[in-house]
């Protein structure tokens, strides 16, 4: 740690040397040394999850902030039914928007969902059958990190509960908090919609952001 982490810094001078000249050749020289220095740049594995926590902390709390700025905003000017549109149409591309921008992939997964598209996969699903544990016992929920096979992704998971009323609207009780028009719109974008009945606390569902090892490291 102590001897490797200095090493971009002794590049920065050259980079900005280079900036100052216009020789192409050099630019390119000074490129392929902080690159590599980058390369051997040594982490412990829990200095990398300690970060991938902190970095998954952030990318959810900016989709989420996407998500809820934008439906909001849909309610306002559409109504819930009209949101309804909305949310099928841009829930996945605002998320896969921020997704592209940190090189990640993220997703909203529930058992029980809206879009079968959010369904879990079993490793995720087990992460959700632990939360619902924690939640119905009451233990703390906290945003959880775990390797995948193959090592080269970490994937940061973060429960997700039903904050308050405005989630009711289209995801509590039929005929209570749902309204006809708005059930049949429901039903008519999503047959198989299982994501009514829930209430304020609940666990709707969790973040799934995968993290590749690779872009973790590079942002540390
Ligand atoms: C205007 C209606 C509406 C409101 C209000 C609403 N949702 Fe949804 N929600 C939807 C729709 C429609 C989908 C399916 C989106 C898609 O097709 O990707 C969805 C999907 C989700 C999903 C992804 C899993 C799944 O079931 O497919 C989560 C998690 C979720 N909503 C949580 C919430 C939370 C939390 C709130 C309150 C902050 C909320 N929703 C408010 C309509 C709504």
């Amino acid at each position: 740690m102590k001897n490797t982490k200095w090493i971009p810094l002794l590049f920065a001078p050259l980079l900005f040397l280079a900036s100052c000249g216009d020789n192409k050749k050099i630019d390119r020289d000074v490129v392929d040394q902080v690159n590599k220095a980058n390369d051997v740049k040594k982490v412990s594995e829990s200095e990398i999850t300690d970060y991938a926590l902190k970095w998954g902390d952030e990318i959810s709390q900016e989709a989420q902030a996407e998500l809820i700025g934008t439906l909001q905003k849909a309610i306002e000017e559409k109504g819930i039914t009209g949101a309804i549109d909305f949310c099928q149409q841009e829930a996945l591309p605002i998320t896969k928007n921020v997704a592209e921008k940190h090189r990640v992939n993220i997703r909203r997964v529930s058992v029980k969902n809206r879009n079968p598209e959010n369904s879990p996969t079993d490793m995720e699903k087990n992460l959700l059958d632990a939360y619902a544990y924690n939640l119905e016992n009451d233990l703390e929920n906290r945003p959880n990190i775990q390797k995948t096979e193959d090592g080269e992704v970490l994937l940061y998971t973060k429960a997700i509960t039903i904050p308050g009323g405005l989630c009711l609207n289209c995801h509590g009780e039929p005929g209570k908090e749902v309204s006809d028009a708005t059930l049949d719109m429901i039903k008519s974008r999503y047959p198989e919609d299982k994501a009514l009945g829930y209430k304020v606390g609940d666990l709707r569902g969790m973040w799934s952001i995968s993290l590749p090892k690779k872009e973790v490291v590079k942002n540390m």
